[in-house]
């Protein structure tokens, strides 16, 4: 297998239990989960809230897998070091909460952690067209953020073939994530427009079979590259 062509999977801990955190997390690292995709809302970029730093540093004890961690806030400058010190591995900000966002993803990377922009549906992918080298990854929403839970917008998958497009001639080495509604009837249209890191919150975390879940969620993405091969 090409490293190209690895399948990411990011259950996403928003469709946990909260009051039993660690032993969820360690449901998914049992279940053959990649990463840890923890989502930080403020209220004010969405219309939710959740959790901050020392609630990643607490997940950050609870297990050995990357954080990818996914900042729906305005002014995310403000926290980029407390959620860096908390032991983020990947950081999302959003490109519509931004004025300076080259500012910004250099800043991350300057904390050692892997920088992503991360586009709202209804934003177009041009946004990226000047900070292309200052990205690690890209994180396309398939939802409107806020909420686990919600139906996939099929919409934007096209959206994920342009930053493919975009990444392949000026940034081979950065991935796509795509985040909302994703299930292993929705992943084989991303993966198939390019994306590889997968999030899933409702899908992995309200199966019966989590690892199930995520051996299908892997299977329907890889045949789906196999099929376009
Ligand atoms: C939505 C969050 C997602 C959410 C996805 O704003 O960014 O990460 O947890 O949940 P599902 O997979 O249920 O759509
Ligand atoms: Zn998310």
């Amino acid at each position: 297998m090409t490293p190209s062509s690895r399948i990411l999977v990011a259950p996403s801990i928003l469709s946990c239990d909260f009051a039993r955190i660690a032993d969820e997390i360690a449901t998914i690292e049992r279940a053959g989960a990649d990463l840890v995709h923890v989502d930080v809302m403020d209220g004010h970029f969405v219309p939710n809230l959740t959790l901050g730093p020392p609630i990643v540093s607490a997940i950050r004890k609870a297990t050995k897998l990357p954080l990818d961690v996914h900042l729906m806030i305005q002014e995310p400058d403000k926290f980029l070091g407390a959620f860096a010190d908390a032991g983020s591995d990947y950081l999302s900000v959003h490109v519509e909460a931004l004025p300076h966002l080259q500012r910004t993803l250099s800043a991350i990377r300057k904390l050692g952690v892997k920088a992503g922009a991360a586009l709202n549906p209804a934003t177009p992918p041009d946004v990226l067209e000047w900070v292309v080298g200052d990205l690690d990854f890209v994180l396309v929403m398939t939802v409107n953020p806020g909420f686990g839970g919600q139906a996939y917008l099929g919409a934007v998958a096209p959206k994920v073939g342009a930053v493919a497009s975009l990444l392949r001639a000026r940034n081979p080495g950065a991935l796509i994530e795509v985040d909302g509604g994703i299930t292993d009837r929705t992943a084989p249209e991303v993966v198939r427009q390019g994306a590889r890191m997968l999030v899933a919150g409702s899908y992995v975390f309200g199966a019966k079979d989590r690892k199930k879940a995520i051996d299908d969620l892997r299977s329907a993405s890889q045949a789906a590259l196999v099929r376009e091969t």
